[in-house]
């Protein structure tokens, strides 16, 4: 299977949000990853919209359709965003007020998987594939099946913050039989979150994974691969 990449470019809005600018502008960022093997870009619809704009989701999924892939909550102003734009596929995921970065997969309580039902039928009606950011855990790999989902993808914070090779390598086997689990249900299986160019290779060498999906590992990258080229031109207009 050809493993597929969606590089999540949260943080150029992150910055441009730092100096209340214009720009990094994310559709020049998409441009670029597009254009350097990316399958697909990821951006994370939050409440608060602290980087990705509403805007930004509008404009991205015009300019790159079949491309977008939006992470979002279950709530009703997601859904309605997802709705309008129509990106290509949806990730619903957990977001707690406060909370840094994604902490991890979505609880399956009952007033959940009624809404996620609800919802995804919603999300299909439009062609919008959905995918759910569960833990490599059976019984939510299950109730992903169950509610509809199209594709789940596993969380592998657990897996990224290991703190001893035993402790990942026990991560790792969860991935592995959570994949399994997942393709016999006929899901297709997605994995992100911490992923970085030292972790990355043993997830994706999981038979059955479609894609990973990264964005902090390569935008902290990409700032010291282009620093030295953004110094030169610089120093050369002085
Ligand atoms: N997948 C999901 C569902 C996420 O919430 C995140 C973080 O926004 C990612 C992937 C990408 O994680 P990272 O930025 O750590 O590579």
């Amino acid at each position: 299977m050809n493993l597929k990449l969606g590089v999540n470019i949260d943080h150029v809005a992150t910055l441009r949000q730092a100096r209340r600018a214009n720009y990094p502008v994310p559709e020049d960022a998409a441009d670029i990853c597009l254009h350097s093997g990316a399958d697909y870009i990821v951006v994370h619809l939050r409440r608060d919209e602290r980087h990705i704009h509403k805007q930004d989701v509008a404009r991205l999924c015009k300019k790159f359709p079949g491309k977008i892939h939006l992470e979002c909550s279950i709530s009703p102003a997601m859904e309605k965003a997802a709705l309008t734009y129509k990106p290509f596929s949806v990730c619903l995921v957990p977001e707690k007020p406060g909370e840094i970065t994604t902490t991890g997969g979505l609880r399956f309580s009952a007033a959940v998987r009624k809404r996620l039902q609800e919802m995804i039928v919603r999300l299909h009606k439009k062609n919008i594939l959905v995918s759910l950011f569960v833990s490599p855990a059976k019984t939510d790999i299950q109730t992903a099946a169950r509610v509809g989902a199209d594709i789940v993808e596993l969380c592998t914070r657990d897996y990224s913050e290991a703190h001893t090779l035993a402790a990942q390598r026990r991560e790792l086997k969860k991935l592995v039989l959570a994949t399994e689990q997942a393709r016999q249900l006929g899901l297709e299986v997605h994995a992100g979150h911490g992923l970085d160019y030292q972790n990355v290779q043993a997830v994706a060498r999981i038979k059955g994974m479609a894609c990973m999906n990264i964005g902090f590992s390569i935008l902290a990258r990409a700032l010291f691969t282009g620093l030295a080229s953004a110094v030169r031109t610089m120093k050369d207009l002085l």
